[in-house]
């Protein structure tokens, strides 16, 4: 059996393989001052194995956490995540994209960039788990789970099998969309799920697209939900999402007709400065990634009954249940989890009614900063490493 000393003795072995002319993996993490970090995690005898599947790997693009991000993570995070290897391979692969993207290819207009992440709690998607990528200025951003921002200090540090951009915080694993909707303070439509049975459903069903109402949504239409039987809030949550397709915001087509869970149809409207509706709401928060696919935060709830579209120059949905009434207490929201953490409210802001764009591109230089927590970093998954 191998000790302990050997396997280190293994990686280091494979870091320091040479090839040709471009600088190896090894060779480019020692050039760059910002990643003395990752380089001591990457000796881990436990990731031997990613380590040498790296440094053979053609065509890819890491995403290297500097120093600077190691240390907002706290002692104790990574301690528990060092201690569970399965969660610190998943977090390390979701770093690594499929194919070169050097920093000039990504633009003002996002992109949904397959990593080589595979741990089915993290992704359940046809194509694998992807991150956000987005240039504001010279800045380029990734965001990842719960819309967190990690920015790129140092660009395109070219190696044998791709390139390498140092970035400032960890991306952030993608949850299940119930942990997504606590996490994001959805509380209504978790709630709604849970009582009709369907969150189980919404949680393991692969390559998702779900709209979101936003808890203020439900409260809106209080007076109809205070009469609808289970049944028919059961019919009205599953208009909510889409089974077979996961729709990021950008490259989607004015007028694109979704087929939901329901049976029945959405449609699509772009407005003239980038808002996006579905029927007649208005997305506010667009691209949540989650392990099985995406989430939209909508201004409405959405009526199967009604498929009315909404001026798309407005800064608004509009409502779908005519006569409805609000109520003061706030619908389905009895007895769920409340967040412990929070999603990236500031990558947000650029979605709200009168903003130039519904996507988190127009947010990149409002960032989310402070240190990370397990909770933060991990968001549910935080629970495997503490087992
Ligand atoms: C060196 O590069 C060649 C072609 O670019 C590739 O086939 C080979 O696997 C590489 N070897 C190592 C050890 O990375
Ligand atoms: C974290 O660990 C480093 C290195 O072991 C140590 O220098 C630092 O003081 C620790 N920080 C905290 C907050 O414990
Ligand atoms: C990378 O993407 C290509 C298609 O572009 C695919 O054939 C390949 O399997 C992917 N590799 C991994 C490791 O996911
Ligand atoms: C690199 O990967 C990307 C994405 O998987 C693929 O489209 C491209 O053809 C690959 N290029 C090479 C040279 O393998
Ligand atoms: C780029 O990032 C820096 C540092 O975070 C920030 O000060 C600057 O305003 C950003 N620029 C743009 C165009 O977003
Ligand atoms: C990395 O390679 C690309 C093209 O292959 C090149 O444009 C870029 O300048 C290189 N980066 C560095 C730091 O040499
Ligand atoms: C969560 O949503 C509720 C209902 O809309 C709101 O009252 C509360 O302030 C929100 N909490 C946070 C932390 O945003
Ligand atoms: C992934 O999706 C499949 C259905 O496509 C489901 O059977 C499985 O339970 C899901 N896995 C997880 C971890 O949710
Ligand atoms: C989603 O679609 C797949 C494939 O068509 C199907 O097997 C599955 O039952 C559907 N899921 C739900 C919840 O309807
Ligand atoms: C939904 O849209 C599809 C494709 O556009 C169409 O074939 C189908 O008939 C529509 N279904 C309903 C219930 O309108
Ligand atoms: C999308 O289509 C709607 C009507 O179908 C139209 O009002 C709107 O201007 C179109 N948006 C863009 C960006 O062309
Ligand atoms: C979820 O629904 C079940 C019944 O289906 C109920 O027993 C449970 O208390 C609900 N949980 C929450 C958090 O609402």
């Amino acid at each position: 059996m191998l000790s302990k000393v050997s396997i280190l003795a293994f990686a280091s072995a494979v870091l320091a393989q040479t090839n040709g002319t471009a600088p190896t993996l090894a060779q480019a993490l020692n050039s760059s001052s910002q990643l003395t970090s990752l380089s001591g995690v990457l000796a881990l005898p436990g990731l031997a194995q990613l380590v040498q599947g790296l440094s053979s790997a053609q065509n890819v693009t890491i995403l290297a956490p500097s120093n600077e991000a190691f240390a907002s993570v706290g002692n104790e995070t990574l301690g528990a995540l060092t201690a569970n290897e399965g969660l610190l391979i998943a977090l390390l692969q979701y770093h690594v994209l499929n194919g070169t993207v050097l920093s000039s290819a990504i633009t003002n207009q996002s992109q949904f960039v397959p990593t080589l992440l595979t741990n089915e709690l993290f992704t359940n998607t046809t194509g694998g788990q992807v991150v956000e990528a987005v240039a504001s200025g010279d800045n380029v951003t990734f965001f990842s789970g719960l819309l967190a921002n990690s920015s790129v200090t140092q660009a395109d540090v070219n190696f044998t099998g791709g390139v390498i951009h140092v970035i400032d915080r960890f991306l952030v694993l993608p949850e299940v969309v119930s942990d997504t909707l606590t996490t994001a303070n959805l509380t209504g439509l978790r709630g709604a799920l849970n009582k009709t049975d369907l969150l189980e459903a919404v949680d393991t069903t692969s390559d998702v697209t779900i709209f979101a109402p936003s808890t203020e949504a439900f409260q809106n239409i209080g007076s109809v939900l205070a009469n609808a039987s289970t049944e028919d809030i059961a019919n009205i949550l599953t208009y909510h999402v889409v089974n077979g397709t996961v729709g990021y915001s950008s490259g989607i087509e004015n007028g694109t007709v979704l087929t939901t869970l329901n049976g029945a149809n959405l449609t699509i409207t772009i407005g003239d400065e980038g808002s996006i509706f579905v029927n007649s709401a208005r997305v506010t928060i667009a691209d949540i990634l989650v392990a099985n696919g995406v989430v939209h935060v909508i201004d409405e709830v959405l009526n199967p009954g009604n498929a009315t579209i909404a001026d798309p120059s407005g800064d608004e949905g509009e409502g779908a249940f005519p006569g409805a009434t609000p109520v003061s207490e706030l619908p389905f929201t009895s007895g769920q989890p409340t967040p412990t953490t929070s999603i990236n409210q500031e990558a947000t802001s650029a979605a709200a009614p009168g903003a130039s764009s519904s996507s988190t591109a127009g947010a990149a230089a409002a960032m989310k900063t402070g240190s990370v927590g397990m909770g933060a970093l991990l968001g549910a998954a935080a629970v495997y490493a503490f087992n």
